[in-house]
């Protein structure tokens, strides 16, 4: 029994108007017809090809306990423990604090931590993944899930595999992981060829990754057990200790734990995957026409290329003319519009609306 781990703590300011500081990308139709927290809490959800799933762990913020909540009754999901962070401290103290929970109940328990904001088409693909990982936990593997890079992407972990994948998909030892790094360096680990992007999706028994924390982000251990065991439940919500919680670091599990253990393992994962890191992302997900165009929503492009239109308000009509590399969104109360390549500067929108107060 896997118990997944579903992390719906960050915020996606690159995709906004329609993410938002109370309304985050993963609570969000961005594509299709279910939220990608929805999506993500399906692909972990029952006895599904030759897996079976314990009702998922969810780790939220406070402000979004009763989103997480009504999107799962809306998918059929029964959630178990949702942990509340009294506030964000990245993904390091969250994944920590969900081991240590588990962990009290079952000292074996295997945990899939999942990004909610992520989109993967082929759920049998990244079952078969997930299986292949099993096999790798049982001598105390910290399992990663490998990404072929397509481009010298900064915004991403590298892997560096310490063999090259075998022709069965199984999990393969690495050599080191490279958290975010600066171009040069993404541009020679991409030239390398030796190098997978990390999907953020982890795979171990929760004292492995306990035992990992002990050893290389010790720090964290005191402050992370002290909010999980003074816990208080409210309405069902498990609320982490606050004063507790504030003296644990701020750090992501990639940083803390990942760039430092030397157990760790790979599955490589070919079957699609996508973090949607921007606009630009969603237009290639949708599938743009044979002009680059993508809409959604009441949108008519005329004689446009390489844009993307998009409505998300009920009652507004996006029309496009001309419009060559250019990408509208259009709410209610916000419009975005800008250039394609400048996809990544949209957390700049944020910051400066923040700004303007
Ligand atoms: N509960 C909780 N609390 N969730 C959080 C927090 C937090 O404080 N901070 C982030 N998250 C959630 C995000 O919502 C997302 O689902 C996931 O954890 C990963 O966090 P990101 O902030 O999106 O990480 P990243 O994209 O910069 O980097 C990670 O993912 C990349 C792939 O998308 C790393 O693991 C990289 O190595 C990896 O390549
Ligand atoms: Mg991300």
């Amino acid at each position: 029994m896997i118990t997944p781990v579903i992390l719906c703590g960050g915020s996606g300011t690159r995709l906004w108007p329609v993410s938002r500081k109370s309304y985050p990308k993963q609570f969000s139709r961005l594509v299709g017809n279910e939220t990608l927290f929805q999506a993500s809490a399906k692909r972990l959800s029952g006895a599904v090809d030759s897996l079976s799933f314990a009702a998922p762990m969810i780790l939220t913020g406070s402000d979004f306990r009763f989103i997480v909540t009504e999107q799962l009754a809306e998918v059929g999901i029964d959630p178990g423990a949702i942990l509340i962070e009294p506030e964000s401290r990245n993904t390091a103290p969250a994944i920590l604090a969900a081991a240590m929970h588990l962990i009290a109940a079952d000292p074996e328990a295997i945990m899939l931590v999942a990004p909610s904001d992520h989109v993967v088409p082929d759920i049998t693909a990244f079952h078969s993944a997930v299986s292949k990982g099993l096999a790798a936990i049982t001598d105390g593997k910290l399992v990663t899930f490998g990404i072929k890079p397509t481009h010298a992407e900064t915004a991403y972990g590298y892997l560096e595999l310490a063999a090259q994948p075998n022709e069965s998909g199984t999990a393969v030892n690495l050599k080191q992981f490279v958290e975010k790094p600066d171009e040069a360096r993404a541009q020679d680990m991409f030239e390398a060829g030796t190098f997978m992007w990390n999907a953020g999706i982890f795979l171990f028994k929760a004292k492995d990754i306990i035992a990992a924390f002990e050893a290389h982000a010790l720090d964290l251990t005191g402050p992370v057990m002290n909010a999980v065991t003074n816990a208080k439940t409210d309405l069902g919500f498990l609320r982490l200790d606050p004063d507790a919680w504030a003296q644990a670091e701020d750090i992501s599990i990639d940083y803390a734990v990942m760039e430092r253990a030397a157990n760790l393992a790979v599955v490589p994962f070919d079957a699609g995957w996508s973090d949607l890191g921007g606009w630009d992302a969603i237009w290639r997900e949708f599938g743009p026409d044979e002009n680059g165009v993508v809409t959604s929503g009441d949108a008519t492009p005329i004689e446009c290329e390489n844009s993307l239109l998009r409505s998300d308000s009920e009652n507004l009509e996006v029309v496009g003319i001309g419009l060559k590399n250019i990408m509208v969104i259009a709410m209610n109360d916000a419009v975005l519009v800008a250039d394609m390549s400048r996809a990544q500067d949209v957390k700049e929108a944020v910051a400066a609306l923040k700004a303007k107060g």
